[in-house]
């Protein structure tokens, strides 16, 4: 077990006790770095760990307490660091080992904890272990790690099952046996070269304990779970009773959420438990809330993601029952609930608060951006009012909208695997526009980024909003630093407010009061001494798409 590092033991925040300090992420703000897209220091184009050690400064003007930082294990990036050759070695585009040491000690200088990706699903293609199965026979140990199945029919031509993957088409892929006939297929439920794991196969899990302890013995304070209600999957892998939308899920689909995976969650918690101070969120897309609190139970995942805010619509019934519902399944296991607005799987806040069909007839393209950039800024005001911890995507302090990328600038395996039917995530993920006038804005000294930065973010810069008062990054500043200080946000419940229609107003225990305006109309405010407003009042009236903090 590591030495306890005096990060973990510090609690600088108000709102929480110093005997809580080894539960620090109970009322965290973590921030989620997209490490492609967040600063390239080495030129190429491409976000890596030394820009994002040049920036730590900027998250500790935020004031964030922790960063989650998207993979940076060697990958071949067919998804972009979700297929991992090597987890437990640094991709050479983002540095190396030294670079990443040298991140945690300077990021822990600055009281931020460092969280990171672990893909427990699947593996690269590229991985020796993939690579040793495919040349391996059927029915071998090698071959016994991954999910490979013959196929249906006289000359198993067809795939075992009818599975399609997340990404698009199916989720089996035939290989060619050594004599160079066509042989067993294998499982990916994502990109072809993102082979699914077996994990009913104990060198699986062996592998990742040995892989935990090896990021935890060099100081990393947590991890974030991929696809933490993958892993198990079914007896006799069941048909698909209905076909399944590309990056959607429904609770009866076989191929997620099955029973096995708790046992799992378990045998992982086991090793997180011998490192005191640190935690594992659970990205979990399910349905049920009931579903959802298996996985926090308390020998599980710390904590689970929660998408319920990142993907209702800025409507007052909606987010009061996506609200009610997460603090009730949390509160049923005694877990903590979490919050967020967007992550990198999801269009940006920005845009999907933008009025559309009816409401948007009349609106220019800049009256759109207004809205939903006023609503996003009344959004994280509810976000940050609410107990538990919350996760801020990069570049949600600057506002950032999605872009719409022309095609040829498409990269998300998505794009290819649907067949060019779904656009994929792309747009949520352009780099973030640091300073000044025209792209690639400070975030690289290549013109040519990754993914191309539009020119109309030059408002948008760190730079340009680090000094207005008016800005998101302000607003997130204030929100923030408000949050720590303020007493009033102590408590781990809420309670609601009578609220005028298409508003909501809820009170934490220690006294504050979030009103959150999703109505067309300006609306009187609950008693109180405003702390702060999203959007100015008028006439003493809090403005559609606005929140006030009261106390
Ligand atoms: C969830 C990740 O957030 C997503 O970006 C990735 O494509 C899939 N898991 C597959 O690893």
């Amino acid at each position: 077990m590591r030495e306890q590092k005096t990060v973990s033991e510090q609690s600088s925040k108000a709102n929480v006790p110093a005997t809580d300090a080894a539960q620090w992420w109970r009322s965290a703000v973590v921030y989620q770095v997209y490490p492609r897209s967040f600063s390239d220091l080495s030129g190429d184009g491409v976000g890596d760990l030394a820009g994002l050690i040049d920036k730590l400064g900027y998250l500790e003007l935020l004031g964030v307490d922790a960063i989650w930082l998207s993979p940076i294990m060697r990958s071949p990036m067919a998804d972009h660091g979700y297929d991992v050759s090597d987890p437990r070695a640094i991709d050479p585009l983002f540095g190396d080992l030294a670079t990443f040491d040298e991140l945690i000690r300077q990021a822990h200088d600055r009281d931020i904890r460092v969280t990171m990706d672990l893909v427990p699903n699947h593996t690269s293609d590229q991985h020796p272990w993939f690579s040793s199965a495919l040349g391996a026979a059927p029915g071998s140990p090698e071959r016994d790690r991954y999910i490979f199945a013959d196929g249906r029919g006289d000359d198993g031509s067809a795939p075992p099952n009818n599975w399609t993957s997340v990404f698009g088409g199916p989720a089996w892929t035939r290989i060619n046996d050594a004599d160079g006939e066509p042989g067993q297929w294998y499982l990916h439920l994502f990109a072809p070269e993102q082979p699914d794991l077996n994990w009913d196969n104990p060198e699986v899990l062996a592998d990742l304990q040995t892989t935990m302890r090896f990021w935890l013995d060099r100081g990393v304070d947590g991890f974030r779970i991929d696809v933490a209600h993958g892993m198990a999957k079914p007896p006799g892998l069941p048909d698909l009773e209905h076909p399944a939308e590309v990056l959607h899920h429904t609770d009866d689909d076989p191929r997620f959420n099955n029973d096995g995976v708790h046992d799992i969650h378990r045998a992982i918690r086991s090793v997180m438990d011998e490192y005191p101070g640190t935690f594992n969120v659970g990205e979990i897309w399910v349905e049920s809330s009931q579903a959802f609190a298996k996985y926090v139970r308390p020998d599980e995942l710390h904590l689970g993601f929660n998408f319920r805010l990142a993907t209702v619509d800025f409507d007052a019934d909606q987010i009061r029952e996506a609200i009610t519902e997460s603090l009730a399944a949390t509160e049923s296991v005694g877990a903590v609930p979490t919050w967020t607005l967007s992550n990198h799987d999801v269009p940006r806040e920005v845009t999907r608060y933008m009025p559309t069909g009816d409401d948007a007839e009349g609106l220019s393209d800049d009256e759109l951006l207004a809205i939903g950039t006023a609503r996003a800024r009344a959004m994280i005001m509810v976000e940050l009012a609410l107990p538990g911890t919350a996760f801020i995507y990069n570049g949600s302090e600057l506002g950032l909208p999605n872009v719409d990328l022309p095609d040829d600038a498409l990269v998300d395996p998505v794009w290819e695997n649907s067949g060019h039917t779904d656009r994929g995530r792309d747009g949520c993920r352009v780099p973030l526009p640091w300073e000044g006038t025209e792209p690639p804005f400070g975030f690289s000294t290549e013109t040519d980024t990754w993914l191309p930065i539009p020119a109309e973010w030059s408002s948008l810069t760190v730079e340009s909003q680090l000094e207005d008062i008016y800005s998101m990054l302000s607003l997130y500043r204030q929100a923030i630093e408000l949050r720590y200080a303020r007493l009033e946000f102590s408590g781990d419940t809420v309670e609601w407010y009578g609220a005028p229609e298409g508003c909501i107003a809820f009170r934490r225990p220690g006294g504050l009061i979030c009103a959150l305006n999703a109505s067309p109309h300006p609306v009187p405010l609950p008693p109180g001494r405003i702390l702060l407003v999203s959007t100015p009042l008028e006439a003493g009236l809090l403005v559609p798409g606005a929140t006030a903090w009261l106390v």
